[in-house]
C-alpha cells in the first residue's frame, strides 16, 4: 500500500532520542508503570522484567501477581509495590482490579503461563486507556482478543519471539524467518499495533508500516529470560519517552548494546545469564548519555 520505508536504528538515532532526566523531575513525573505475570513454576519471569524496568529509569513500578508467589516475588525488591491478586492453582484466577491503579503504561505477560483464564487478565490489562506491552504466554490467547486490540485507542505493542508469531498467524516458524519483514508489516497494520519480532535483528514495525531493523546483540542473549528483560525495558522507555516509536527501538537497541558490553568485559556468549544484561545496563546507559 504505502512505499516501503525500512532503515537501521543506529547509535545516532539513540543518541538523538534518548530522554534526559530533568532536574526537576520527581518519582511520579514519569508515571507508574504495571507489570501484570508471573505463576507458581514462573516466578523469575516477572521478577527480570520489574528490575530491568526499575534500572532502565521507572519511577514507580507496582507489580500484580498471583498470591502464590507474593511471598517469593516480594522478597526481590523493597523498591516495587505489590497487588498480590487471587491465585488459582499456582496461576492468576482471572479475577483483576486495575482501575484503581493510575497507571500510565503495562507490560503483560511473563511467566503468567497459559491457563484460559489467564486471557481475562490480558482483557483487563487492555480495557484500560493506557499503552499496554503483550509478551509471552500473554500472547498464547492472541485470536481471543485481536478484534479488542484492533478497537483499541490507546497503543499496543505485541513482542513475539517467532516461535510466538508463528502460532499467532498460523503458520510455521520457517515462513515466519524467511519473510519477517513482510509478515511484520502486514501483521502491524492489519491491527494497528507495534509489533517487535524479535530474534537476530530484531525489526520494530510501527502500525503504519514503517520498520527499523536493530543491530545489537548477540547470541549470549539467546536465553531464557532475555525476552524478559527487554518488556522491563520497553515498559520503561514507553513511560519515559514522548514518542513510542523512539521508546521502542532505544530499548531493543540498548537491551543488545548491554549484551554486547558484557563481551567486551570479558564475557563469553556462553556465560551470559538475562540478569547479567541487566548488571551491564549503567555502563550501557552512562556510554550513551
Ligand atoms: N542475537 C541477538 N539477539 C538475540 C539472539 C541472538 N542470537 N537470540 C535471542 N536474542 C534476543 C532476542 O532478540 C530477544 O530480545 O534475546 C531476546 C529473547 O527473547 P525471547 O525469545 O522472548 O526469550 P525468553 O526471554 O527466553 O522468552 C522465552 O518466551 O515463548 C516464551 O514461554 C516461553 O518462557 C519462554 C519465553
Ligand atoms: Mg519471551
Amino acid at each position: 500500500k504505502n512505499a516501503e520505508y525500512r532503515r537501521l536504528w543506529s547509535e545516532d538515532d539513540v543518541q538523538n532520542t534518548l530522554p534526559t532526566r530533568k532536574r526537576s523531575s520527581h518519582k511520579g513525573t514519569y508515571g507508574k508503570g504495571l507489570v501484570i505475570g508471573g505463576s507458581l513454576n514462573m516466578t523469575g519471569a516477572v521478577v527480570m522484567t520489574a528490575k530491568a524496568a526499575l534500572k532502565s529509569g521507572a519511577g514507580l513500578l507496582t507489580m500484580a501477581i498471583p498470591n502464590d508467589i507474593y511471598s517469593v516475588v516480594a522478597t526481590y525488591f523493597p523498591e516495587v509495590m505489590y497487588y498480590p491478586c487471587l491465585s488459582k492453582d499456582g496461576y492468576f484466577s482471572g479475577e483483576i482490579d486495575i482501575n484503581q491503579y493510575d497507571v500510565k503504561a503495562i507490560a503483560v505477560g511473563p511467566g503468567i503461563g497459559r491457563k484460559d483464564q489467564i486471557k481475562k487478565i490480558v482483557e483487563a490489562a487492555l480495557d484500560l486507556p493506557v499503552p499496554v506491552v503483550i509478551d509471552a504466554d500473554a500472547l498464547y490467547f492472541w485470536k481471543d482478543y485481536d478484534s479488542i486490540i484492533k478497537d483499541r485507542k490507546e497503543a499496543t505493542i505485541v513482542t513475539p519471539h517467532p516461535g510466538e508469531m508463528a502460532r499467532m498467524i498460523d503458520a510455521s516458524i520457517h515462513e515466519i524467518e524467511s519473510n519477517r519483514f513482510k509478515i511484520s508489516k502486514q501483521f502491524a497494520m492489519e491491527y494497528g499495533c507495534y509489533l517487535v519480532l524479535k530474534g537476530p535483528f530484531t525489526i520494530v514495525t510501527t502500525a503504519d508500516g514503517k520498520q527499523y531493523v536493530n543491530t545489537t546483540g548477540n547470541p549470549g542473549l539467546a536465553k531464557g529470560g532475555s525476552g524478559d528483560v527487554l518488556t522491563g525495558m520497553i515498559l520503561s522507555f514507553i513511560m519515559q519517552h514522548e514518542n513510542l516509536r523512539d521508546a521502542i527501538n532505544n530499548a531493543v537497541y540498548i537491551h543488545g548494546k548491554a549484551a554486547d558490553h558484557l563481551i567486551k568485559n570479558g564475557h563469553s556468549e556462553m556465560d551470559i545469564l538475562a540478569t547479567d544484561v541487566i548488571e551491564a545496563l549503567p555502563e550501557t546507559l552512562n556510554h550513551l548519555y
